[in-house]
């Protein structure tokens, strides 16, 4: 009889190793250094901050971490795969299974409605039973972020904080093991960016997603397990 081999299951959905990154100086030779051998770890579950000055590096660090943007050196892993080597299509696959993403500025589609929003990144989606459920998700989240009146809405007529609580459904709706935001709540009044921090909370503990939410907001950090604050090239907690 053959033995089984039990594999143990990697619990780090990011790791990010040694990772640099430059840029050039437009009209000079030098390069300037963004991020410098930086290390850092998401494991399942966990729910990370990311603060630091105006151009340290948070918004490059997070879509290096997406797989949107490649560092110069050190190594990406996605749920134990590293993803050097990958070519564009696996990549997008890989962002596709895995990750969803909140932009800053919410990137809806003005001309589709608020649930065709919301189904789109279905299009690519290869599971079937994630294809076959994807209504019942998306009313689901709906729920959860108070939106379900209003699927047939467009973007143009809805508020800012509607729209990028719609972007985060859109973001979960293919239930990624991390969701990666930026500045999810830079755009929204106190009210409306509390709620969206509470919402990320609830989703973080009802569906053990894994977060990194890079923040201005003192109050939407202080939402967060940990917080890292990314100055000079690296990161360092904050007491
Ligand atoms: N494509 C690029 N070419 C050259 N420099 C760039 C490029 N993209 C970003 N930078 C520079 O890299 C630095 C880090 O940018 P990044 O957008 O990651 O900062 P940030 O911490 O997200 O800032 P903010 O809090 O203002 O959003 C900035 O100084 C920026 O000018
Ligand atoms: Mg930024």
């Amino acid at each position: 009889m053959r033995k089984k081999v039990f594999v143990k299951q990697n619990t780090m959905i990011i790791q990010l190793k040694n990772i640099s990154k430059h840029y050039e100086i437009p009209g000079s030779e030098t390069r300037r250094t963004i991020l410098d051998n930086l290390w850092m770890e998401i494991e399942k579950g966990q729910m990370v901050g990311i603060v630091g000055p105006s151009g340290s590096g948070k918004s490059t660090l997070l879509n290096i971490a997406g797989t949107l943007d490649k560092p110069d050196s050190g190594t990406v892993m996605i749920n134990g795969t590293d993803t050097q080597n990958l070519n564009d299509r696996q990549l997008s696959e890989i962002r596709n299974n895995h990750i969803g993403f909140v932009f800053q500025l919410h990137h809806l589609l003005p001309q589709l409605s608020l649930i065709e929003n919301v189904l789109l990144p279905l299009i690519p989606q290869k599971n079937k039973l994630l294809r076959e459920t994807a209504n019942e998700r998306a009313m689901d989240l709906l729920g959860m972020v108070g939106l379900k009146d209003k699927i047939t809405q467009k973007p143009g007529q809805m508020s800012v904080g509607e729209c990028q609580r719609t972007a985060l459904v859109r973001a979960l709706i293919n239930e990624p093991d991390i969701l990666l935001a930026d500045e999810p709540t830079g755009s929204l009044d106190q009210k409306s960016a509390d709620r969206l921090g509470e919402l990320l909370r609830e989703i973080n503990l009802q569906k053990q997603i894994s977060m990194i939410v890079v923040t201005h907001s003192e109050r939407l950090a202080k939402k967060m397990q940990l917080v890292y604050t990314l100055d000079d090239g690296d990161i360092t907690p904050r007491k």
